[in-house]
């Protein structure tokens, strides 16, 4: 079962879909790239709503997308709704973090500061999984790797129990003179040495960030096999208790 991790497919609720028309040609799109089953994952910034304002939004945009499902002429994919948790300090013992995971699971997708990790960010992520008992998934981990000058807390970070996530454009070969594959290149390994990986499009809408499931599929399989993508799959299936 092909999974979408990580979306901003709900309409009007972040930087993401605009409108129902537009989270309806989003999802015909996962649809024709084999995803069956969505995750939505509006960004939740703790410094900007309260959690009980956040999940009374999402509930309504969820309502809005499960009308454009119905209404549809094809069956679109299943979609489950849970957060992309900006981290802040303190989180690891705030309470109500735990109300942010997706569907009926202990799983949170977290994302991390565009920043040096430092120590204090160690401790909040180890609270999350040992004191609150969270399956922590850690966001595009790709976008934080160029900050880490000083690896320490990165190393300890992925010393922890948790399940590390790859935005799927990071696979998929970019055309034209000036790209750098160095970003994919560093994918590619990390995946080859860490299989049990999510890979989510983050997709925000139809036109720069689009669903690209397909694509970084094709890719991971030319490169690292079909038994890298199963590994994936059943790693997904793992975190949504499917
Ligand atoms: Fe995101």
């Amino acid at each position: 079962m092909v999974i979408d991790f990580h979306t901003h497919i709900l309409p009007g609720i972040d930087d993401g879909s605009r409108d129902t028309g537009m989270t309806e040609a989003m999802l015909r799109e996962e649809k024709r790239q084999g995803v069956e089953l969505v995750v939505a994952t509006p960004h939740f910034y703790a410094n900007r709503t309260s959690i009980d304002a956040f999940l009374s939004r999402r509930e309504a945009a969820l309502e809005k997308t499960e009308r454009v499902r119905r209404e549809a002429a094809e069956a679109l994919p299943e979609i489950m709704t849970g957060a992309e948790v900006y981290y802040f300090q303190g989180m690891g013992r705030a309470d109500g973090v735990s109300r942010l995971v997706v569907g009926d699971t202990r799983t949170l997708l977290l994302e991390m500061p565009f920043e040096q990790w430092k120590d204090g960010m160690l401790t909040d992520v180890e609270d999350l999984i040992r004191k609150q008992k969270l399956n922590i998934v850690l966001a595009h981990i790709e976008r934080y790797w160029e900050f880490q000058r000083d690896r320490r807390v990165w190393n300890r970070v992925f010393d922890l129990p948790l399940t590390p996530q790859i935005n799927a454009g990071s696979f998929i070969k970019k055309r034209g003179l000036f790209h750098s594959d160095k970003k994919r290149r560093f994918c590619m390994d990390f995946l080859a040495e860490h299989p049990r990986l999510i890979v989510g499009s983050d997709c925000h809408n139809m036109e720069g960030r689009v669903p690209n499931m397909a694509g970084a599929r094709a890719a991971i399989e030319t490169e690292l096999g079909a038994g890298a993508l199963k590994d994936i799959e059943k790693t997904t299936r793992e975190a949504l208790g499917l």
